[in-house]
């Protein structure tokens, strides 16, 4: 609900200042750009200051834009340019890479990064190495394959069903089947498999049989892949 509140900016206004009374920790925001465009922006980034909020993280694209528009960090410029706080730039940072020339790019404190954390955990640590002048940690399939075992281990509970457990890891296997194959085959038939050893199979022979365990990782996700069908692919709207 919290995207439609962008369309009412007196609302925000007014809960933010609420908030502000109520809290003795950092008062934090997270917002798009917008709802239909970025025609409140600039008003809301006024109430933003006047209510001395301690941080911001801006996901550069409307709500409308879903996932489907690209981000527009010249918003993020402006923010950072307005705002006594510290900005986070969202959306859409898919390498260490591009978090540390949009940094420089925009003056933005610092980047939020989702969906290519769970696709390349290690992304964090590639930041650090890259402002350290270190060279690049680059993870292999391997190192993958160990990935999804750990996730598996870390939210197993004797007492979920396999098929629940199993599906819960598919959450995961959306974002992290974006850079397995070009083809999309790893995404697919994992979204098919029903128990653990299927699963297991799988990722062995994707990530580990034929001399793949060695290979590098793809950093950046395939062209043309889409983790989340429903709310993700262009033919979809919301
Ligand atoms: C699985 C998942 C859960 C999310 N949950 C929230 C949430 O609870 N609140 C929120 O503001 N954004 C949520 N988001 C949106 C992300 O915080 C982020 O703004 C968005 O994914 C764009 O960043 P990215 O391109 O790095 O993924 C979620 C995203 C994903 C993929």
């Amino acid at each position: 609900m919290g995207g439609g509140l962008l369309r009412m900016p007196h609302k925000i206004d007014q809960i933010l200042k609420v908030l502000r009374d109520a809290c003795d920790c950092p008062l934090t925001v997270k917002t798009r750009i917008g709802f239909e465009d970025g025609q409140n922006f600039s008003q809301i980034l006024d109430i933003f200051a006047a209510n001395q909020i301690d941080l911001l993280s801006l996901h550069a694209r409307t709500v409308k834009g879903g996932y489907r528009s690209l981000p527009d960090y010249s918003y993020v410029d402006q923010a950072v340019a307005r705002l006594p706080c510290p900005v986070l730039l969202n959306g859409e940072v898919n390498t260490a890479e591009a978090a540390s020339s949009l940094i420089k790019q925009t003056g933005a404190d610092g980047v939020m990064i989702g969906r290519s954390a769970i696709r390349n955990p290690w992304i964090f640590k590639q930041i650090r190495q890259i402002n350290s002048g270190k060279p690049i940690f680059h993870p292999t399939l391997e190192n993958l394959y160990d990935y999804i075992q750990k996730l598996y281990i870390i939210f197993y509970k004797d007492e979920i069903p396999e098929i629940k457990q199993v599906a819960r890891l598919k959450k995961f296997l959306n974002f992290i089947g974006l850079s397995v194959d070009t083809e999309g085959q790893f995404l697919f038939r994992s979204r098919r498999v029903k128990s653990w050893l299927e699963l297991d199979q799988l990722c062995q022979e994707f990530l580990l049989h034929d001399g793949r365990a060695s290979q590098f990782l793809n950093l950046h996700p395939f062209e043309g892949l889409v983790a989340r069908p429903s709310s993700e692919a262009s033919t979809c709207i919301g």
